[in-house]
């Protein structure tokens, strides 16, 4: 590689790590920013390659660093009561209809969480129409929660201090009776900031949202997810949906209503706004409930920090999980490695593939194959409630994580899935591939020698069903020309 494309592919790895990990877009003037950072951000810190100054923002150390990237790519404007059909809404229709059923059930509660607040003037606009609008609103159990991954924005949000320019849709009287004025500035009365909780919180967080962001009544989600790929906004979409309770309503920005398309949401149109009201949940038998979900993930990460301590006391029971178990699926898997998608779909499809773990997880490659990541993503959760300590579900898992350039998370499954089988080919050869990727050329080595020793030991049907396209002989040579 000759210095000029090293250079670029550095920025890549940088502007992918931004990507992956917050979301960010880079359009060109991003891109341009990006560089001209960079080279200052090395020269303060004393590094001298950009790929040290990843290794460093990537590290405990670099925190700082790293919030202070965060900071300086973020777009936060907003102002008080920013698009007034959505405040009208809120007033006249969602307010009263939230009230009149709490009361009916005696449940003087209400959750609101301004997700994506910026400097605090959508949490605050809430506070206020909430305490306007609600009647005896001091008898009622009232949280707002406010987040936020600009740490500069919260500080502001936190302080509660504005400029004019923060009230361009507010009426005097307003501004009048909930701020108050110094020095040409505006500060929210002490009321009202104590009605907010502000908190540090990445959309895109690893680790999906924390316990206590759930069951709100309204969710405002504005002019946030507009800025992610689609595939990271339908991502983020699933742990809002969950996190909303039923007939909950969630506000998003004028843009972002495309990104409610695969979920129950109910549009109701208020003059020229939309406000989306989420559906009652149609159980799904193999999805039950968020909890057992929760239980599900709480078992993951257990893995993840004690591995052999919770294989110990886990008797594994594979009985149910025989590769060899149906015919159908050795049709359907020969029907795959020859290239006919479709009819092994179909097949899967016409036995109820879902009764069957193996069958499960073809399903989720095909989808993977087709690109459907959402679709893969349902079949994933649907395999590990089936048996959640499968590595190759562990793997359908990392490929749908790879295939959405989230490489950290697809390594952590290729890592777990190798955990519970260190036979297994697919994910040594995989992670030699993301390596390679990321630039490690020593862990790119090292993943492909592995892959390498064990390359014919691997099961054939598992070799088929992961390594579709390609036969052992090929890759015994790729694999030796890369050591
Ligand atoms: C344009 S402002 C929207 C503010 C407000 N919701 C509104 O509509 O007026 C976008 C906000 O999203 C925040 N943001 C960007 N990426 C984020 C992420 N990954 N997690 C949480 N917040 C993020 C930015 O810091 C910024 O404050």
């Amino acid at each position: 590689m000759d210095a000029r494309s090293h250079m670029t592919y550095i920025e890549n790895t940088t502007i992918s790590f931004f990507q992956n990990e917050f979301g960010f877009h880079f359009d060109e003037e991003n891109k341009k920013r990006l560089k001209y950072l960079l080279t200052n951000r090395m020269k303060k810190n004393g590094l001298t390659s950009e790929k040290k100054y990843l290794e460093f923002i990537c590290s405990k150390k670099g925190t700082h660093e790293r919030q202070f990237m965060i900071d300086s790519f973020t777009v936060g404007e907003t102002y008080f009561f920013r698009n007034s059909h959505h405040w009208n809404a809120l007033k006249n229709k969602i307010l009263p209809e939230i009230i009149r059923n709490k009361v009916v059930r005696n449940d003087m509660s209400l959750r609101v969480w301004s997700a994506a607040c910026s400097s605090g003037e959508e949490s605050y606009s809430l506070a206020i129409m909430i305490s306007e609008n609600m009647p005896h609103y001091k008898k009622w159990d009232i949280e707002i929660l406010a987040t936020d991954i600009n740490e500069v924005s919260l500080n502001h949000a936190r302080q509660g201090i504005y400029r004019e320019s923060a009230f361009r849709e507010t009426m005097d009287d307003c501004k009048n009776k909930y701020f108050s004025k110094s020095r040409g500035r505006y500060r929210i009365r002490n009321c009202f900031r104590k009605m907010i909780t502000f908190e540090h919180f990445n959309l895109i967080s690893k680790n999906g949202f924390p316990k206590h962001y759930s069951c709100f009544d309204i969710i405002f989600c504005r002019n946030v997810l507009m800025y992610f790929t689609s595939n990271i906004a339908a991502h983020i979409m699933e742990h809002i949906y969950q996190a909303l309770n039923d007939e909950g309503y969630l506000f998003l920005g004028h843009a972002e209503s495309h990104i409610i398309k695969n979920f129950s949401f109910k549009p109701l149109s208020f003059d020229n706004a939309f406000v989306y009201q989420k559906q009652r949940k149609k159980v799904n038998p193999l999805k039950k409930d968020t909890l057992e979900i929760n239980k599900l993930q709480q078992k993951r990460k257990c893995i993840q920090k004690h591995p052999f301590e919770y294989l110990k006391n886990k008797s594994r029971n594979d009985s149910h999980i025989n590769l060899s178990d149906k015919n159908y699926f050795h049709e359907a898997l020969n029907l795959y490695s020859i290239g006919k998608i479709d009819d092994a779909q179909m097949l899967l499809n016409k036995n109820n593939h879902n009764k069957n773990l193996y069958s499960l997880i073809l399903v989720g490659l095909i989808y993977v194959y087709k690109k459907d990541l959402q679709a893969a993503q349902i079949i994933f959760n649907e395999a590990q409630m089936i048996h959640d300590l499968t590595p190759e579900t562990y793997m359908l898992g990392a490929m749908i994580h790879e295939e959405m350039n989230r490489f950290s998370e697809a390594i952590n499954g290729c890592r777990n899935a190798i955990f519970l089988d260190q036979t297994f080919f697919y994910p040594h050869f995989r992670l030699g591939e993301m390596y390679r990727k990321l630039g490690d050329k020593e862990k790119m080595h090292k993943s492909f020698n592995n892959a390498l020793k064990i390359l014919h030991l691997e099961h054939s049907n598992r070799f088929k069903l992961f390594c579709v396209g390609y036969n052992k002989e090929f890759l015994e040579d790729y694999l030796k020309s890369n050591q």
